[in-house]
């Protein structure tokens, strides 16, 4: 044993029963033990309980022992959804939106997604990882300990490859539990504006190979989007993927009602994201599939979007994911905790629907549940303990401030300056 927590006033989503994701009404209960115990054996969940039946035990050399007296601790975030590795920033389009623009009014002007991928080409790979580590230890410090990062403003193959090699290496090097994701199809790039199909068989005859043979992707993502991809393009990149070992992703039903969860449920994608206009279809295509449902308040925030009827989807017995979305166009923060409190204020869910979304349903989004995304035995130790609060619904309570005091990654001590 090396590391004890005693004296925890609330242990958060502890599972005798380990699930893969929770879903509907479920979402509500949100397993706690008050006055608990958490021990860490190298990088795994040795055990928990109440103090009062804490054993004590024989060998306390190589222990950390840590008082959490009236602190909580919490599974860390998994956050399923980011752009995290970009270069240069976007403000500008942050105050032409202010001043009247649209999202998309932006983009037809060749700024938004293209803007990013004509900074990105001329990055180098040391300065995207550089500035990605910076974000990446932000994120530790908010709470995340697992988190999916998309390629997707390369745009060409030498760019794509050069995003996808550096989430690779950030892979290797950083405490995070990292999955990374193909999303070539976030736009048709300028040099290939009238030649969708020139694109398209880029994306799979080229790219996808070279992906495959370097083992840069674990998953394949579209924009179905007017003015991006359409349903059946849609499918037929999410196939190619699958063909080269990507399991689909869509980013779906964002600014309208595209198509793009049904091409994700129709491809057997692990997860649907954004679904601001997902409708009742949709809604019951996803009650027949496996796919998750992941909402991103901060990027509908961000761009003053509609919400999606987080509500009625989980009313509907749907499991829900909460991600980040975080990216330099429509959400430059990855802070769950802020996510959290914006699901529950404007979204009309409750303190236990959100922390279920941002753990244990999030793990799920990323294919992790059996080993993270809450407190049981034998699951990697990736935990929180958070300052002196009154119990876990003050996180979204305190919208915009940062409860983690100590973070726990791979059963290792990392302690906020
Ligand atoms: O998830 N919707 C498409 N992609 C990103 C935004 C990308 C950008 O504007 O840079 C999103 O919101
Ligand atoms: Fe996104």
């Amino acid at each position: 044993m090396e590391i004890l927590i005693k004296n925890i006033k609330q242990l958060v989503q502890v599972e005798v029963e380990p699930k893969l994701k929770v879903s509907g009404r479920d979402m509500k209960q949100l397993p706690c033990i008050d006055d608990a115990w958490l021990a860490i054996e190298d990088d795994t969940i040795a055990g928990f309980g109440k103090m009062q039946d804490w054993e004590g035990i024989s060998d306390w050399s190589n222990l950390t022992v840590i008082d959490a007296t009236d602190k909580i601790v919490m599974p860390s975030y998994c956050d399923s959804h980011t752009h995290l590795v970009y270069a240069g920033t976007r403000e500008t389009e942050f105050a032409d939106r202010i001043n009247g623009l649209t999202y998309e009014e932006i983009f037809a002007r060749g700024g938004g997604i293209l803007n990013s991928a004509k900074k990105l080409a001329e990055a180098s790979e040391e300065e995207l990882m550089q500035s990605a580590m910076v974000r990446l230890e932000e994120i530790i410090m908010q709470g995340t300990g697992a988190v999916e990062i998309k390629s997707g403003y390369g745009l060409s193959t030498d760019s794509e490859l050069k995003m996808l090699r550096v989430i690779k290496k950030l892979k290797s090097i950083s405490p995070l539990t990292i999955k990374s994701t193909f999303l070539g199809a976030h736009a048709v790039p300028a040099n290939y504006k009238g030649n969708k199909r020139g694109y398209i068989d880029l994306l799979t005859n080229e790219m996808m190979p070279i992906i495959a043979t370097e083992g840069l992707a674990d998953y394949c993502d579209v924009f179905c989007e007017q003015n991006y991809f359409t349903k059946e393009e849609t499918i037929e990149i999410l196939n190619a993927g699958k063909w080269y070992g990507m399991i689909p992703k869509v980013h779906a039903e964002q600014l309208s009602n595209f198509g793009g969860t049904l091409a994700g449920v129709e491809t057997g994608a692990i997860s649907v994201d954004h679904l601001e206009y997902v409708g009742e279809k949709e809604i019951e295509a996803l009650q027949n599939s496996d796919t998750i449902s992941t909402i991103l308040p901060g990027a509908a925030f961000f761009l003053n979007l509609p919400f999606p009827p987080a509500r009625k989807m989980i009313d509907a017995g749907l499991p829900v994911a909460l991600a980040s979305d975080f990216n330099p166009g429509s959400c430059p923060s990855g802070n769950m905790n802020l996510m959290m409190s914006i699901g529950c204020i404007q979204y009309k869910m409750t303190p236990e629907e959100v922390i279920n979304a941002a753990t244990i349903n999030g793990a799920y989004a990323m294919d992790l549940s059996k080993t993270h995304g809450s407190i049981a035995v034998g699951k990697q130790a990736n935990v929180f303990i958070t300052n002196k609060i009154s119990g876990y619904s003050f996180i979204p309570y305190a919208f915009g401030s940062n409860p983690a005091e100590t973070i726990i990654l791979n059963g290792k001590l990392i302690n906020r300056k």
